[in-house]
Formats: structure tokens, C-alpha cells, sequence
């Protein structure tokens, strides 16, 4: 059976909307002495600006839209839905479909309401159900107009963390706040998303649902495999295996990780760093896809792959040989289903502010204009060449 590929390109709600004022990041980015560089603040106003994004999205020939739903402006009191925000959800929602564009939705993308946090975030016993009373009315009201949805974003981040942990500092720096996202709580953030993926089926048994995941791309290097196979199990594996109950899984590749028999290396000396400071690595994206499959057996779609960059021909350069990755891995055998870029705009990159830029398109910090970027012409065509499942297209020609 074939599918129709999708080209996209990713975004979250609170790295983009602006004035999420009820969400817990949004306080601490606030606290004096925070680990914040800056606050979000008004981001790239895209609460506002969704309409005009997505019409560029669409005449850049890309035809998918990831993006996040806020819970904090969902339910900003504890059993107080605003129906409002439901409504422009909605709205996000129905722009997409007006453009052709399928909408691939996030419903937790690391922000929760501040009173969740309050009230122990995910380790409080009745977390998973009140983030599945969340999903079912998130999907009451759009769920007739979308096909894919991602329950949580990178519930295994904390366990990265964890297993990266001898890097400490470069763990510490490497992606935002993951207070939400720790080891510890890795347990009750699986129990959130069966328990929302229930909820969504029974209001829509045709959707696709699943969770998304970082996977770098682990490699063993002289005698580190038993190391590498050892925090692949803690930090990959395990929640692969939880993923099997899904429709399919969201593959989100930005580097690689090299273990030796001590534990993780870090970048080869000399190697190119990206403004994260991750290794410049594409080639990630395939080998990481093929092991997701291999683990899960479920079909894959990319939800992030992308690199921060000052110099967009990186971008570019990035993005063709990610492809060629996974062309290579889908030709294998691989069943990937679509491929979705960080990020459209430049955004809040969370404790580093807005310094990275990982975005297609450039967001001028006090009018909002946007500068649509080389790179998002060249995914755009890339796209447009790759059309209707023709897999085997892929790794495009250059
Ligand atoms: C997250 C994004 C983040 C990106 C780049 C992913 O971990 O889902 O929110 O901006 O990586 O750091």
C-alpha cells in the first residue's frame, strides 16, 4: 500500500505563540536568577500570525503541519476549559486544511498549565487523567479534522539526559528545561500518553496516534558497545518497545552520540559543531529511523530533523544529507511515512533564548515580519519533486 509522503515542516506552541502567561515556563522564564536567557515574551506572535505562516507553508510547496495545542490555554485553571482557545485551535486547524495541508498535532510539547505543575506535574497520581480528559476535549473539538497526533513530545528526554550524563554540563545545555521530562518521571509520562492514546481512540478510532522521541543516533566506538547498547535500552529502547501499542512512531534526529567503553565521547575532536554546540552529523536520521522501526515495528514519521545554523546554505547542505539518510534507510525497507523540518521560524529556543535559529524562515524580533530563508525554497522543492509516495526518489538527487 502506498502512502502519501509528508513534507512539512514543525512548530510548538509556546516556542512560537507568544504570552502563554498561564504555562509554568512561562513563570519560571520570569524568576530573577532563572536559567533563562531571556523570556519568550511575545515569541513570533504566531497565536496571531498562524493564518499568514501557513499560507507561506503552503505556497513554499509543503503541504504537513506539525504543531502543538497549549494546554495552559486549554484548561489555565484546574477544570476551566476556554472554549476560546478550543475555538482557535480550531481556526489553526481549518487554515491548514483550507491550504491542503495536512495538520500533524502535539498535544504536550514540555509547557504545562502552571496549577499542574503546582500540583506535582507528572508525578502526581491523577496526572494521566487529567491529561487524558485534556486530549479527549482537544480531539471533541478538532480530532474530525486531523489524522495524526503526537500524545507528549520526547517523553525520553530526561532518560537521554540521564545516560549522556557523564557529558553532564553539554546534558545540562543541550535542550531546554527538562524538568518535565526526567528518568524518574519517564514511568508516569508513558501512563499519561496510554491513557490520553485511549482517550483519543475512543472519540476517533481511525486517527494515527502515537508519541514522539529524541533519538540520536547512538554509536559504539572501539570497544563501547556494551555501554552503547546499555543506554540505548535506558534511554531509546524501552520506550520503543511502549510504542508498539502505537500507530506509529515520531522520529526526532539531530546528531549522533558516540559511546566508548567508558561511557558517552562527545564530538571527535575537530568535528563541526552546530550553534547548539551538536555534533554536524545528518547522517543521523537515517540509522536512527531504521532502529526505531526495528525496535517498535511501527512506521515512522519524522516529526523534527533540523540544525541550528547562522549560515542557511548549512541548512541546505543539512537537510540534503539527512535525506539521502533516510532515503536510504526507506529503500532498505524502512516504512517512513513523512518528513517534518525544525522548524519553520526562527523561534524561543527555550533556556538559550533566541539566539539559536533553527527556523525556514527568519522572524524579525520587534514587527514579526518574516524572511523566508533559501533552505525553505529548497525543502519546498525538494517536496514538490518527491511527490505522492515516490519513495524510491529518495535520497534526491543534487
Ligand atoms: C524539541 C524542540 C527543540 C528542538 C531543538 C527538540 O528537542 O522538541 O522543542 O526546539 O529539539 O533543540
Amino acid at each position: 500500500m502506498t502512502h502519501r509522503f509528508l513534507w512539512g515542516a514543525a512548530t510548538a506552541a509556546h516556542q512560537v505563540e507568544g504570552n502563554n502567561v498561564a504555562s509554568d515556563y512561562w513563570r519560571d522564564e520570569l524568576r530573577e536568577n532563572g536559567i533563562f536567557t531571556e523570556p519568550s515574551g511575545d515569541a513570533c506572535d504566531f497565536y496571531h500570525r498562524y493564518a499568514e505562516d501557513i499560507a507561506t507553508l503552503a505556497a513554499l510547496g509543503l503541504d504537513s503541519f506539525r504543531f502543538s495545542v497549549e494546554w495552559a490555554r486549554i484548561e489555565p485553571a484546574a477544570g476551566r476549559w476556554s472554549h476560546a482557545a478550543l475555538d482557535h485551535y480550531a481556526r489553526v486547524t481549518e487554515a491548514c486544511l483550507a491550504h491542503g495541508v495536512t495538520p500533524v498535532v502535539t498535544l504536550h510539547h514540555f509547557t504545562v498549565p502552571a496549577w499542574f505543575a503546582d500540583r506535582g506535574g507528572w508525578d502526581a497520581p491523577e496526572a494521566a487523567e487529567r491529561f487524558a480528559t485534556y486530549a479527549g476535549r482537544v480531539v471533541a473539538r478538532i480530532g474530525d479534522m486531523v489524522e495524526w497526533l503526537c500524545t507528549l513530545n520526547e517523553v525520553n528526554l530526561g532518560s537521554l539526559f540521564e545516560v549522556l550524563g557523564e557529558v553532564t554540563e553539554r546534558a545540562a545545555a543541550r535542550r531546554g528545561d527538562f524538568r518535565t521530562a526526567t528518568g524518574r518521571t519517564a514511568e508516569a509520562l508513558l501512563a499519561a500518553h496510554a491513557a490520553a492514546r485511549g482517550a483519543i481512540r475512543a472519540e476517533r478510532p481511525h486517527a494515527h496516534v502515537g508519541l514522539t522521541l529524541a533519538l540520536p543516533d547512538f554509536q559504539a566506538v572501539a570497544d563501547g558497545e556494551p555501554r552503547m547498547a546499555a543506554a540505548r535500552e535506558v534511554a531509546q529502547d524501552r520506550f520503543l518497545v511502549a510504542a508498539r501499542q502505537d500507530d506509529f512512531v515520531g522520529v526526532q534526529t539531530y546528531t549522533r552520540e558516540r559511546f566508548g567503553p567508558k561511557g558517552p565521547l562527545g564530538p571527535p575532536e575537530g568535528a563541526a559543531l552546530t550553534q547548539m554546540g551538536w555534533e554536524l552529523y545528518p547522517e543521523a536520521l537515517g540509522a536512527a529511523c531504521r532502529h526505531a522501526q526495528e525496535i517498535s515495528g511501527r512506521p515512522i514519521l519524522v516529526t523534527e530533523n533540523g540544525i541550528a545554523a547562522s549560515d542557511d546554505a548549512q541548512r541546505v547542505g543539512y537537510i540534503d544529507r539527512a535525506l539521502r539518510s533516510l532515503g536510504a534507510a526507506m529503500r532498505e525497507g524502512v516504512d517512513v511515512r513523512g518528513y517534518l523540518h525544525w522548524s519553520l521560524l526562527d523561534n524561543f529556543e527555550w533556556h538559550y533564548g533566541y539566539a539559536p535559529t533553527f527556523g525556514l524562515i527568519a522572524v524579525d524580533r520587534r514587527s514579526f515580519a518574516r524572511t523566508i530563508k533559501p533552505s525553505a525554497r529548497h525543502l519546498g522543492a525538494v517536496a514538490q519533486s518527491h511527490r505522492e509516495g515516490d519513495y524510491s526518489l529518495l535520497p534526491i538527487s543534487s
